[in-house]
């Protein structure tokens, strides 16, 4: 694929994303509450997936290795995957999806591609400091969300066990820690971001 192909690609790829929404038959079994508190959540956790494949495929786009790349291409797929679960979940308990996720992606990509061109093993150490703080932060979800919303947290479950596993690839593929400095900022971003999708 020349440049300006693989550029299109991304650029329908994001067009692709931000429009993404997934049907979902209506969820009435949960109170107003419960319901409330779970689109919040629910609309946070879709933001999420929506920058996690951004930022893979960011890091994909300047990979050198081809190994890593397809690895990369792999688990962005599977936050995909994610999005739709989180985004019909979404619909089911009549949410919206936050309307900064354009500006979740862009920023995304901008990152991954960053971390990318600096070298796979730094960019792997992005992944995995990445995923970790996602798992931390799915885990303060189900401990938030209520125990009668089963299908969101079933969500939920199945997000942290793959999480982790590519934290897990990550270091298996050679990661390097990055700097405590640059971990700071990754959980200021990430506490902005997910503090702004709960209300838009
Ligand atoms: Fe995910
Ligand atoms: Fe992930």
């Amino acid at each position: 694929m020349s440049l300006s192909d693989k550029v299109a690609n991304e650029f329908a790829h994001f067009l692709r994303i931000i429009n993404y929404k997934n049907k979902g038959e209506p969820d009435s079994s949960l109170s107003e509450a419960d319901k409330k508190k779970s689109i919040s959540l629910m609309r946070v956790n879709a933001s999420g997936e929506v920058s996690a494949q951004a930022l893979y495929r960011g890091q994909a786009f300047f990979s050198k290795s081809p190994e890593i790349k397809k690895h990369l291409l792999k688990a962005g797929d599977e936050e995909f995957t994610h999005l739709e679960w989180c985004s019909k979940r979404l619909e089911e308990l009549g949410g919206k999806k936050s309307i900064l996720d354009p500006l979740y992606y862009a920023g995304s990509f901008t990152l991954g591609s960053i971390a990318g061109l600096i070298g796979d093993r730094t960019s792997l150490g992005f992944v995995e400091e990445t995923e970790k703080q996602v798992v931390e932060h799915l885990k303060r979800h189900l401990n938030e969300m209520s125990s009668k919303d089963t299908k969101s947290r079933e969500i939920l479950e199945k997000m942290l066990e793959e999480e982790e596993a590519h934290g897990q690839e990550a270091k298996e593929h050679g990661s390097k820690q990055l700097p405590l400095p640059v971990k700071g900022v990754m959980t200021a971003t990430s506490k902005i971001m997910t503090t702004l999708s709960r209300f838009i």
